[in-house]
């Protein structure tokens, strides 16, 4: 399979590490101009620099995705020059038991990870539906699927997601753009390389595959997702999870 995405261009949010930097430079080095955004305008013009000098097109894109003038940042972005794949993947924790969980914490966290995608979307899709082709990508999570303790701001937004998902791919099929998640399981990033090694065995005792996600296993399933290839498939969850959740 020769996935081409020459004469793409991809918005990825949270391109500044993790799983997102995974996301741009595997787009990237599939042929698509990848703006790289986040709130760390240094980090991401890095990136897109890397991306650049190995020969691929990428810029990095300072955005705030909770800041009041999002939309119009989009706005702006697409004017330049049009987005024909989307990817949501910006998202945060604020972990404490339901009993004990702030106002703030349950706000903060839905206002990233769910309204954030409402705001970004609505202003990528119109230029998607007028273009008759588009690709919007949802990182979602297991927890949206299968809940976890401490998390229940963390996987009403995942959950909401997943729905949001499936809604819109319903109504903008007919324009030849689709919507798809991905559910990521556990991944190694930062925040697990932080674990116990008691703690990370027990995780992955739990995982049929015996081991933690990397981030390019998602950024592949990402870079299938946006290609041609996948045309025929919208509405989905791709669940990413070696086997946690099935
Ligand atoms: N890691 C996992 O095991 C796992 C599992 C399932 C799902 N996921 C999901 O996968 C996505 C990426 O996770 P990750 O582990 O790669 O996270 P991460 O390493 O913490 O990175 C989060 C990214 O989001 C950006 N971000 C956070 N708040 C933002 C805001 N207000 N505006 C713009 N950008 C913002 C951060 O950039 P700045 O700080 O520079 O803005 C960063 O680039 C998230 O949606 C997460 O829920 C992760």
């Amino acid at each position: 399979m020769n996935i081409d995405l020459t004469g793409k261009t991809a918005l990825v949010t949270g391109a500044s590490r993790g799983i997102g930097e995974a996301i741009a430079r595997r787009l990237a080095e599939t042929g698509a101009h990848v703006l790289c955004a986040a709130r760390s305008k240094a980090r991401v013009d890095e990136i897109a620099g890397e991306i650049t000098a190995a020969g691929f097109r990428a810029t990095g894109v300072e955005l705030d995705i909770t800041a009041a003038n999002v939309r119009e940042r989009i706005k702006t972005l697409i004017e330049q020059q049009p987005i024909d794949i989307l990817v949501n993947n910006a998202g945060i924790t604020e972990d404490d038991l339901f009993i004990r969980m702030k106002p703030d914490a349950w706000t903060n966290v839905l206002r990233t990870n769910l309204d954030s995608a409402f705001n970004i979307t609505q202003e990528v899709v119109k230029k998607m539906i007028r273009a008759r082709w588009g690709r919007v990508i949802n990182i979602s999570s297991v927890v949206g699927l299968m809940g976890n303790v401490g998390q229940t701001n963390y996987a009403a937004s995942k959950a909401a997601l997943i729905g949001f998902t499936k809604a819109l791919a319903l109504e903008i099929g007919s324009r030849n753009v689709t919507v798809n998640a991905v559910a990521p399981g556990f991944i190694s990033t930062t925040m697990t390389d932080q674990m116990s090694a008691e703690a990370r065995q027990a995780l992955e005792g739990r995982i049929a595959l015996r081991r933690l996600g990397t981030t390019d296993d998602v950024a592949w399933c990402v870079v299938f997702l946006a290609s041609e290839q996948a045309a025929y498939i919208t509405g989905t969850v791709l669940n990413v999870s070696g086997g946690l959740y099935t």
